[in-house]
């Protein structure tokens, strides 16, 4: 059979759906290490630290007291009240259990979401450069991803202006994601502010995915829009989750705060489709939750100290820019100063070029920007020793030249 005709039995949503390009990258370079080559991974979107230990022994508690049944659809009254709490602290609006629901991942909290609130044909705004899920997930519900370019010289923050221009009759939601996957930019408080009384004017949804909340360094402060007025309270859905917080993102467990109405709606469609978060991680989630932040910072500490030190290597490398992040795991590096040079034998043009070649010559794997819209950047996760930062930026000077 061709594999035209095979893939004729496939969806028109399957058919058009762009498979992970981070995803992709990892899997390269963890087939180049199986090969036996010495692979160091800036690619990863995942703390390389182990879960804290209270949490794993709050999971091993739950299965040997026999927590292994299905449990309420959008988690244990526990588990939301927990979520609710830290929502509301989160957030600075007040959250009940019934606006929560806990799902397996903040993956899936936003596909859920995107579900609930969009039809055929809605517009769905999205700041670019951006998490390649987004559009993917967008045009699973049907609706087309708009996305607005933000500028590196005003660190990739969505501007007022920006949002105002691109809002048509057919928009429905803005998503906002900060700190950001993949610039590690935050949008400023100020913006935020402004963000959402243009929200507020044009009757629309805010789906903000606040999901690197915890690892926001120096002066950087985050807004949840659903902060900015009652009208954006009742009309944004928060997503978080533990992987990222907590060093958990094997466990899969992420959650939304909504109105009631769309929490409902979030939690009907979880219930036909996979029943509830896993039982054990439930455990876990709730010791998380309610135990102490110390392991939170304590490794947010690091990061921080990845972030000064990433940022000072990659200025130093001949041709590449970097602009400071301030929150999350990742920079965002300019390479466009290392267009038209000659690296391993290949003439570098864009940043798959270099990522290829820097991945085969210097064996160290990062992400093309233009995966997430940004043509002329790489995204780099810090989420790996400093001694593997050095040894990486070591190798890509000797490979610049
Ligand atoms: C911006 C952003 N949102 C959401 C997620 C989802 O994470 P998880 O499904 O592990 O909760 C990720 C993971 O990489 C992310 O980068």
């Amino acid at each position: 059979m061709s594999s035209e005709h095979e893939s004729a039995f496939l969806s028109r949503r399957i058919l058009e759906l762009q498979p992970s390009a981070t995803l992709a990258m990892d899997k390269k370079a963890k087939d180049l290490a199986a090969k036996g080559m010495n692979i160091i991974s800036l690619s990863v979107g995942q703390p390389d630290f182990k879960t804290p230990k209270h949490i794993c022994d709050a999971a091993k508690q739950a299965i040997d007291a026999g927590m292994h049944g299905y449990t309420a659809v959008g988690g244990t009254p526990e588990l939301k009240q927990a979520i609710a709490k830290r929502l509301t602290e989160d957030t600075g609006v007040a959250y009940a259990a019934n606006q929560v629901v806990a799902s397996p991942g903040g993956k899936y909290s936003l596909y859920l979401t995107f579900q609930a609130l969009l039809n055929e044909g809605d517009e769905i705004i999205i700041p670019s450069p951006c998490w390649v899920s987004y559009p993917e997930m967008a045009r699973l519900a049907g609706a087309v991803p708009v996305l607005v370019r933000t500028k590196e010289e005003e660190f990739f923050a969505l501007t007022p202006e920006a949002l105002e221009a691109a809002i048509t009759p057919k928009t429905k939601v803005l998503l906002l994601n900060s700190p950001s996957n993949p610039t590690g930019q935050i949008i400023p408080p100020e913006y935020i502010e402004a963000i959402g009384r243009i929200v507020e004017k044009h009757k629309l949804w805010c789906v903000s995915d606040e999901i690197y909340n915890h690892l926001i360094f120096g002066d950087a402060r985050h807004k949840s829009v659903a902060s900015v007025s009652d009208y954006c309270r009742d009309h944004t859905v928060v997503v978080n989750g533990a992987s990222k917080t907590f060093a958990m993102t094997g466990w899969r467990m992420g959650w939304i705060g909504a109105p009631v109405r769309v929490a409902k709606a979030i939690e009907d469609m979880q219930s036909q489709t996979c029943s509830n978060p896993c039982s054990i991680t439930q455990a876990a989630t709730v010791a998380a939750l309610n135990g102490s932040m110390d392991c939170v910072t304590e490794m947010k500490a690091e990061f921080a100290k990845r972030r000064d030190l990433i940022h000072q290597l990659l200025n130093d490398l001949p041709g590449i820019r970097c602009s400071k992040p301030q929150g999350a795991f990742y920079a965002f590096p300019n390479i466009s100063g290392l267009y038209g040079k000659t690296m391993g034998g290949v003439v570098v043009k864009n940043p798959t070029d270099f990522c290829n070649v820097a991945l085969e010559k210097a064996q160290v794997a990062m992400v093309p920007g233009e995966a997430f819209g940004g043509p002329d950047n790489l995204r780099i996760s810090y989420a790996t020793s400093q001694e593997n930062l050095r040894e990486a930026c070591r190798r890509l000077k000797e490979l610049i030249g």
